[in-house]
């Protein structure tokens, strides 16, 4: 079965042809990222412009490129939500035309579960029950996955996303966006230990993480030591690279640490880490270590699998498909989707109480 994902949710304009929700067959993606960077980050109404100008081309070329025709694509899953509205109605409304024309059934993903699914390339088949930590830009959730396709937040941050205090971090300290990649290359060469920056105790005992504080601190930090940012060319200084290891280590050992420990009560068979944020490799080595002592193991997304992208859309659209789900021209974007179908009332309304349709 040929699977169109189809992903559009903030910066990136994906599209990919997977056979069977395992084969990646093509894999498109245009990132936005330059076109924001000088503003610091997403500019909403750029991005929606931009998905609008680069769908029909992206999603030609990954047809082409997997060597088919539209005729033998079985169906479609596209990004339904979370994300920006704008965005995210430019990938539902192109995904369920191109549906109606080519009369084959769509479906809409939840972005979450598809971060989730994208381990299922290049690693063994998945073993439930499941941890997944999934980290991003815009979410840091861990969820129980007793079976496939049944979630539970079991952590979630109660304020920034671990990848958004990369990104402020990085802003404070004159180092560009996205801060992720750039935070990650200038801590190879600093001191981990030179600052300790304190682990967010939360006051209720749930799990949950958070990293305003750490972000706080390294504001305080950079206040009361003067440091400076850098400024546009200027290469980074031993203090500025210390402040990235340290910082970056508080956030591993939270990440890691709350996984590890919902691990030991939950006793999971896999451990998933994915997400923007997953491409780190001092993240990738203290989840390796943390699987180790547990004795089972954790699998991550391939790098250009770790950001946005379409292949992850598709082979979670296709677990749902071939359980007989799909959508129809009703299907809209959804920016409140939550990603838990197990648990209590409350759980799975979520906290947000706006329901935000279109
Ligand atoms: O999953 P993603 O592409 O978009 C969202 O759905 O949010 O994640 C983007 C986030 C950004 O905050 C970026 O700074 C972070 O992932 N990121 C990283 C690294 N590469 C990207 N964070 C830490 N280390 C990295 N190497
Ligand atoms: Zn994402």
């Amino acid at each position: 079965m040929l699977v169109l994902g189809i992903e559009s949710s903030c910066d990136e304009t994906a599209a990919s042809v997977v056979r069977d929700g395992r084969e990646i067959v093509s894999s498109v993606i245009a990132s936005q990222i330059d076109m924001h960077r000088p503003w610091g980050g997403v500019v909403p109404e750029l991005a929606s412009r931009e998905h609008l100008e680069k769908i029909e081309p992206i999603v030609v070329e990954a047809v082409s490129r997997a060597g088919v025709n539209f005729a033998d694509i079985d169906a479609i899953a596209v990004t339904q939500g979370p994300g920006l509205i704008g965005s995210l109605l430019v990938g539902v409304c192109y995904a369920k035309a191109l549906g109606y024309a080519l009369d084959i059934p769509f479906i809409g993903v939840n972005h979450i579960e598809g971060h989730v699914y994208s381990v299922a390339f290049e690693n063994p088949e998945v073993e439930y029950p499941a941890l997944a930590l999934i980290v991003s830009g815009g979410h840091t959730n861990i969820f129980h996955i007793p079976n496939e396709g049944s979630y539970k937040v079991v952590s979630r941050t109660r304020d920034d996303a671990a990848g958004e205090a990369f990104d402020k971090v990085s802003k404070m300290l004159g180092l560009g966006y996205p801060g992720g990649p750039v935070i990650e290359k200038l801590a190879l060469d600093g001191d981990a230990g030179k600052m300790t920056f304190p682990q967010a105790k939360i006051s209720d005992g749930r799990p949950d993480l958070s990293f305003s504080g750490l972000k706080t601190a390294v504001a305080r930090y950079v206040r009361e030591n003067e440091v400076e940012p850098l400024k546009e060319g200027e290469a980074a200084n031993q203090q500025i690279k210390d402040l990235a290891a340290s910082f970056q280590a508080a956030v591993v050992k939270a990440l890691v640490g709350t996984l590890e420990k919902l691990a030991r009560e939950l006793s999971p068979k896999t451990l998933i880490v994915a997400g923007g944020v997953a491409c780190n490799q001092a993240l990738k080595r203290a989840a390796d270590d943390s699987a180790s002592r547990l004795g089972i193991p954790v699998y991550f997304p391939s790098k250009h699998l770790s950001t946005d992208n379409a292949a992850m859309i598709a082979a979670a659209g296709y677990f749902h498909l071939i359980k007989g789900s799909s959508a129809d021209l009703r299907m809209t974007a959804d920016v409140t989707m939550r990603l838990q179908n197990l648990g209590n009332e409350e759980d799975i309304k979520g906290r947000g109480k706006i329901k935000y349709r279109m």
